[in-house]
This record gives structure tokens, C-alpha cells and sequence, in this order.
């Protein structure tokens, strides 16, 4: 592998998906995992490209389009948009998107077939296999049904039995029917064309053992080889969708040979439009790089066949192939009557894309061990880790900087050090994100977020703020802190390719690289600070398990949604109570209430006739408020916007039938209203006095 200074060219894959299906969230796991490694790839300058289709040929999709009434064609050109839309509303960022029904894979896939055939690594026989006499086809093993030969359990698949395990030969079944006009198979001859593996023992050894495989792959691989190496049949009959091989009338690839050309054929798609050197890529000596993410169901596929039969036809091998695990959805593999057989648009059509693009970082590695999405961990994840730490540092830093010096960040850097240390990260989390240990990267990067709130709390700006001659202190710790937060994000722009593009805005600079952790930003202008994401709600997560629960199924009723949908939203800033151990101020991120529960609200004009400091408490001010001849006591956290002395004889809006809370100061009677991103930027409602509109303590607020 290139050296990391040098300028590496690396073309990177992810495993075609069927052009029969939604891409759900299991396939998310692979395309978000490999978009990840190619922007970090992109990011450190590297000459890298992203290239993937939709794997159009077979069976299943030609009887899809059939029953549909459609044309295998319209059915996969609608599917291909369908999936390009779902990528790309995912922020999955390939540089090219094919199909492998295309006139690049067709020329190649004959290419690479014509090869093997002169090199003698083809063979013909004929073979006999199940037929269906009335749709006058041969049928897959997936597409016949009968009683299993051994225990007699009814409709059992193919050649094995899911009631007691045994595996069988098709033809063994008892009482077998087509699933596809329901008439009984019988056996029949045909010439098939088989790729002749057993040429290729000595050059998979070798291959498979010399670190192009992951370690416990390489070991699953030495299984098979002690098992032998079989030919394998590449050709299919007619009716097939698919390409017909040269000099061989009504036969057809088998959809599993043209599918990994399909990788090729997009990369030359691509090339054609861009002008790259298709042949530096591919050509057998070729000195780039050539990666392939899949799942672990299709090594043997890529594992095997596919370095063989690109050494047999004088391409290039993989430099190496990256299989993971499989998704679970709370512990439980993806199920329909459960509802976490999730859909990506079900996903997308409630929740924001890079709340599972994170919780998935945090939790992949290099290995092959399958993957859990536990929702209720998932939305407190998010939450504590994006919210919580993350925005929260800018939340808390960019009122004052706007506010009190003009947008502008310091002249210096006032903690070199600890900016130094953030820096010095570089290399870690880049060695992280290379070796694909994205759970790694994570931990590293959300214990530097600590360390930056930790900062902004030893130093409390809001309460520097209001001693006078600490003015420079306040900017210096501010910009600090924003400097802390660009890193960070620069960290984690892989991850959150959306949220890194509002960072890049808010700060008013242009997309971020790698290297920019060392360089500090100072008297510089930034720009308005806007949340930079929302909380997950646990609502919109129930209503995807609801939206997802296949109603058809009987065997599992779904659960009814715990809460209803909220049907009118409105943005409450509640006055967070000193106990927050965030110390998130004014939280602008709310969760959604009916509007049934709005109107619950009783809010009044109050008078503040007191206005005092609570001892011990950093951002609480105590009032009292009059409402027409009733006082209450109000503890509310503003102090970092205003001194008492500022709000006494001020009218306010206060919710006047809130529950008493009691605090660690005392019984709070209420609460008032105030909006703004926290710090010195948070204003308590107005109502503009008694004079201009005549309000009056005690009137309602309508
Ligand atoms: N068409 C073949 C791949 C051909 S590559 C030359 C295929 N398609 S697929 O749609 O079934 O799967 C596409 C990728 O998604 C595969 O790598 C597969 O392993 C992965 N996943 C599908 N379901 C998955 C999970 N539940 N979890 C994780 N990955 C999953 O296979
Ligand atoms: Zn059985």
C-alpha cells in the first residue's frame, strides 16, 4: 500500500444491490460504512473514487417484471431511481451509479468470458436439473417447493428444510411444485458452460493468505479449499434476463458472473465521462488501489471466483476486500412482523439520516461481527453525543462572540496547548478511519468533546461576562471554544458530511480538509449561528417500527404508537434548572407537543417586581412576579442575559399553571418564557410595557 504523504489513486466498490428491492437499513450498513472510508479518503487529498450499479440480471427479476406486467427494463429503471434517490438522500456520495444491464458490461463481460474460453478455463457438459414444463423453464432452487425428504414438514424450499435443518438435492423433494405456475417439475437435460475454478487452486492460496483478506475471512476461505475447489456453472438457459454468451444461442450468463464486472463497467461508465486512465486502474500490474466493501454472504463470491476470474482474463486483483457483519435491529434479526424490517425512505420519511450514519460509526469496526441497531440506544446516543456534546459547544460559545465582538473571533489563540493537543489527534483518528475502526475514531473524537466542554465550564463566559474588565477573556475563551468545535467537526465530517457543510457556513469558511485541524481560525468574521441538528424524538422512531410493521403478517400484532403524532409543532425554548449537568443553556432543540397539549398552557403577563442572584447557582436568577394580585416565585436560568437590576418593574410572559417544582433553591411557581441560543443571547418575552398595549399583570396571553 502507497505511503499516507503520497497522493494514493484508490477506486473503492460496495456491493451491487438488487434491482428487485428497497434498499433497507442492513444495506445502509455497507453503503454508509464505505461512503465513510471514501470521504475520509477524499478528505486526506487522495485521487479516490467511489463507483457501485444496480445488479439488474436473473430469475427473480425477470418474474418480478412479469407479474408486474411490466418490462424487466421499466422495472429496473425504476428501481435504479429509486435506489440512486435513497442513496443520495443518505448522502451516499458515489461518483458513479450503473447498472449491470448496460453496454459497458455487456462489452466487458464478454471481454472477460472470451478470455477464459481461449485460456482454456472454461468447460461444457450437460447436466439435467428441474424444469418447469408449462412456464418452459428451469427453475432455481428457490423457486421450487415440496415436503422435505427427511421429517415430510410441507412447503419447504429448494434443497433445505427450515423445520429440521436437513439439506437435499432439489430433486430429492416429495410432492415438489413450481412456484411459478404451481405444475410439477420434471428433470431435464441441458449444456451448461462452467468457469473452471480448480485452475486457479494455487493462485487462490496464495492470494487468500496474503492480506487482501480480512483474518477470520482468510480462515473461512482454507475450509473451502480443504472441502475442493468445484467448477461452477456460469450459464443459464433462455428465458433468462440477462446477456447471452458469445457463440452459445439461448444461453445466458448466470447473473452472479456479470455482477462483479458490474464494478468494472461502472468505473469505465465513469472514466468515459471524466477522461481518467481506465487502464491504470485495471490493467494487471496496476499500481492503485482497488477495495471492495461487502457483507459476509457473498465472500465466496468475491473471495474466490472473482480474484480468480480476473487473474484468468488479465485484470488486476483486489488490493483487498472489506467484509462486515450483518444489521440486527434490537437484538433480533431484521423482521417484517416485528416492523424493523425497515426501508431507508421509512427511515428518512421521520428521521434525520446522520443520527444512523453516526450510530452506526459508533458502533463498526474492521471485523465481521454483526451489527446492533438498539432503538431506544440509538436515540440516546445521538442525543448525549451529537446534541449533548458536540452542537452544545457551539451553542454555548457563539452568542457572545455575535453578540458582544461584532462576529469576530479572537486575535490569538489563548490555550495553545490544549488546541495543540486537538491537533495532535490527527493522526490517530486518521489511522482509525483508514484501518476502518470507525467505533475508535468515535471514542477518540467524543472524549476530545469533553475535554471542550469541561473547558468552557472551568472558564463559565456567561458569568465572566458580567464582571467588568473580562471582556477579552470571555472573546479568547469563546473563540477558543469554537476553534475546539471546528476541529471536531473536521473530525467528524466523514461521519456527518450535512452537518460538517451548516459548520462550514456558519463559520464562513470553505469545505474542510484534514489538515485544517492545525491551522487555527483567528480575527476572523463568522457567520449567524443556526442548531446545527435536533434531538431524535422517541415519537418519530415509534412511528417507523409502525410504518414498518407488515400488517399482512398476522403472527405479531404491531404495537400501537405509545404517543400520538403531534398534528401542530411548536418551538418551546424551556428555562433549563441549574441541576443540567450539560450545562446546555436554553436548549433551542425541543421535542414536539400536540396542540392539544399547547392549549393546555396558561400564559400570563407578570410583572417582575424582585429580582435577585441565588447563591451557588450559575445561571439562575430568583423573581417574583406579580399576576394581578397573586406573587410566585420563579427561579429562572437567564442570568447569563441579564442583571436583576435590568428586569425589575418589567412586564414578562410567565406559564402560570405549571406544576410547582421544587429545586435546589426552593419551589419554583412557574416559568418564564424566553427564546434565543442560550448565553447572553436569550431574551425573556416581552410584552413592551403597560403603556403601548395596555397589558396588565394577570391578563392572558392569546
Ligand atoms: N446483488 C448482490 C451483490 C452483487 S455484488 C457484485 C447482493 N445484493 S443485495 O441487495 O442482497 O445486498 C447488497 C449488499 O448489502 C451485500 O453486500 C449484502 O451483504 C448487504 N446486506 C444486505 N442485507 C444486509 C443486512 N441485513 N446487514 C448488513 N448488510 C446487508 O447481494
Ligand atoms: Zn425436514
Amino acid at each position: 500500500m502507497a505511503s499516507h504523504s503520497n497522493k494514493r489513486k484508490i477506486l473503492v466498490t460496495s456491493a451491487l444491490p438488487y434491482a428487485n428491492g428497497s434498499i433497507h437499513l442492513g444495506h445502509l450498513v455497507e453503503y454508509i460504512q464505505t461512503d465513510i472510508w471514501v470521504r475520509f479518503q477524499k478528505m486526506q487529498g487522495h485521487e479516490c473514487y467511489y463507483v457501485c450499479a444496480d445488479d439488474a440480471h436473473g430469475t427473480p427479476i425477470m418474474l418480478r417484471a412479469q407479474s408486474e406486467g411490466i418490462t424487466p427494463e421499466k422495472l429496473i429503471s425504476d428501481t435504479s431511481k429509486e435506489h440512486q434517490a435513497d442513496f443520495k438522500d443518505f448522502s451516499i456520495a458515489f461518483d458513479n451509479f450503473h447498472s449491470t444491464h448496460s453496454d459497458e458490461n455487456r462489452e466487458l463481460s464478454e471481454t472477460i468470458y472470451n478470455r477464459l474460453y481461449d485460456a482454456g478455463h472454461i468447460s461444457k457438459r450437460t447436466i439435467s436439473q428441474a424444469y418447469d414444463p408449462e412456464k418452459e423453464m428451469f427453475l432455481p432452487d428457490r423457486f421450487i417447493k415440496g415436503e422435505c425428504p427427511k421429517c415430510g414438514a410441507e412447503d419447504q424450499y429448494g434443497d433445505n428444510c427450515e423445520a429440521c435443518g436437513a439439506t437435499y438435492s432439489t430433486t430429492e423433494l416429495k410432492n415438489a411444485v413450481s412456484v411459478v405456475s404451481g405444475a410439477k417439475p420434471i428433470e431435464k437435460d441441458s449444456e451448461h458452460y462452467f468457469f473452471k475454478l480448480p485452475d486457479f487452486e494455487a493462485m487462490l492460496k496464495d492470494w487468500t493468505s496474503s492480506g487482501h483478506l480480512q483474518d477470520e475471512v482468510s480462515n473461512k476461505l482454507k475450509e473451502w479449499f480443504e472441502a475442493g475447489l468445484q467448477e461452477w456453472d456460469i450459464s443459464r438457459d433462455a428465458p433468462y434476463f440477462g446477456f447471452e454468451i458469445p457463440n452459445a444461442p439461448g444461453k445466458f450468463f448466470y447473473v452472479w458472473l456479470d455482477a462483479p464486472i458490474g464494478y468494472i463497467a461502472s468505473f469505465k461508465n465513469l472514466c468515459d465521462k471524466r477522461g481518467i486512465d481506465f487502464d491504470s486502474f485495471w490493467k494487471a500490474d496496476s499500481d492503485t488501489e482497488l477495495y471492495h466493501f461487502i457483507g459476509k454472504d457473498i465472500i465466496y463470491f468475491h473471495g474466490l471466483f472473482w480474484p480468480a476470474i480476473l487473474s484468468g482474463s488479465g485484470f488486476r486483483t483486489p488490493t483487498a476486500i472489506f467484509s462486515h457483519g450483518f444489521l440486527t435491529v434490537d437484538g433480533k434479526k431484521m423482521s417484517k412482523s416485528r416492523g424493523t424490517f425497515i426501508k431507508a425512505r421509512t427511515y428518512l420519511d421521520e428521521l434525520n439520516p446522520e443520527y444512523l450514519r453516526y450510530y452506526f460509526s459508533a458502533k463498526l469496526g474492521s471485523g465481521v461481527t454483526d451489527l446492533d441497531l438498539n432503538l431506544e440506544d440509538f436515540r440516546l446516543r445521538v442525543n448525549s453525543d451529537l446534541v449533548g456534546k458536540v452542537v452544545n459547544i457551539a451553542s454555548r460559545c457563539a452568542g457572545f462572540v455575535k453578540k458582544k465582538f461584532n462576529s469576530t473571533l479572537s486575535e490569538t489563540i489563548s490555550e495553545p496547548a490544549l488546541f495543540a493537543q486537538f491537533a495532535d489527534a490527527a493522526e490517530s483518528i486518521a489511522g482509525h478511519y483508514e484501518a476502518r475502526e470507525f467505533s475508535k475514531a468515535i471514542r477518540e473524537i467524543m472524549a476530545l468533546a469533553d475535554l471542550a466542554n469541561q473547558y468552557i465550564d472551568d472558564k463559565k463566559p456567561w458569568q465572566a461576562i458580567k464582571e467588568e474588565g473580562r471582556e477579552q477573556e470571555v472573546h479568547d475563551v469563546c473563540s477558543m471554544g469554537l476553534n475546539l468545535f471546528r476541529q471536531l467537526m473536521i473530525y467528524l465530517s466523514p461521519v456527518l458530511p450535512v452537518m460538517a457543510e451548516k459548520t462550514c457556513d456558519f463559520l464562513n469558511i470553505e469545505a474542510m480538509q484534514w489538515s485544517d485541524v492545525q491551522t487555527p481560525l483567528t480575527n476572523h468574521e463568522i457567520k449567524k449561528f443556526k442548531p446545527l441538528m435536533m434531538r431524535v424524538e422517541e415519537d418519530k422512531v415509534q412511528a417507523i417500527v409502525d410504518a414498518s410493521a407488515d400488517t399482512t403478517q398476522a403472527a405479531e400484532p404491531a404495537k400501537p404508537s405509545k404517543k400520538k403524532k403531534a398534528d401542530k409543532s411548536i418551538e418551546t425554548t424551556p428555562v433549563v434548572s441549574d441541576s443540567d449537568p450539560d450545562h446546555r443553556l436554553a436548549d433551542p432543540i425541543s421535542d414536539m407537543v400536540s396542540f392539544e397539549d399547547f392549549a393546555k398552557i396558561d400564559l400570563r403577563i407578570a410583572k417582575i417586581i424582585k429580582a435577585e442572584h441565588v447563591e451557588k447557582a450559575d445561571k439562575l436568577l430568583q423573581l417574583t412576579l406579580d399576576i394581578g394580585g397573586e406573587t410566585r416565585n420563579v427561579f429562572a436560568g437567564i442570568k447569563s442575559a441579564y442583571a436583576p437590576e435590568d428586569l425589575e418593574g418589567k412586564l414578562t410572559v410567565m406559564v402560570a399553571n405549571l406544576a410547582p417544582r421544587k429545586m435546589r433553591f426552593g419551589v419554583s411557581e412557574g416559568m418564564v418564557l424566553a427564546a434565543g441560543p442560550g448565553g447572553e443571547d436569550l431574551w425573556i418575552l416581552n410584552p413592551e410595557g403597560d403603556q403601548a398595549n395596555g397589558a396588565q399583570p394577570g391578563m392572558k396571553v392569546k
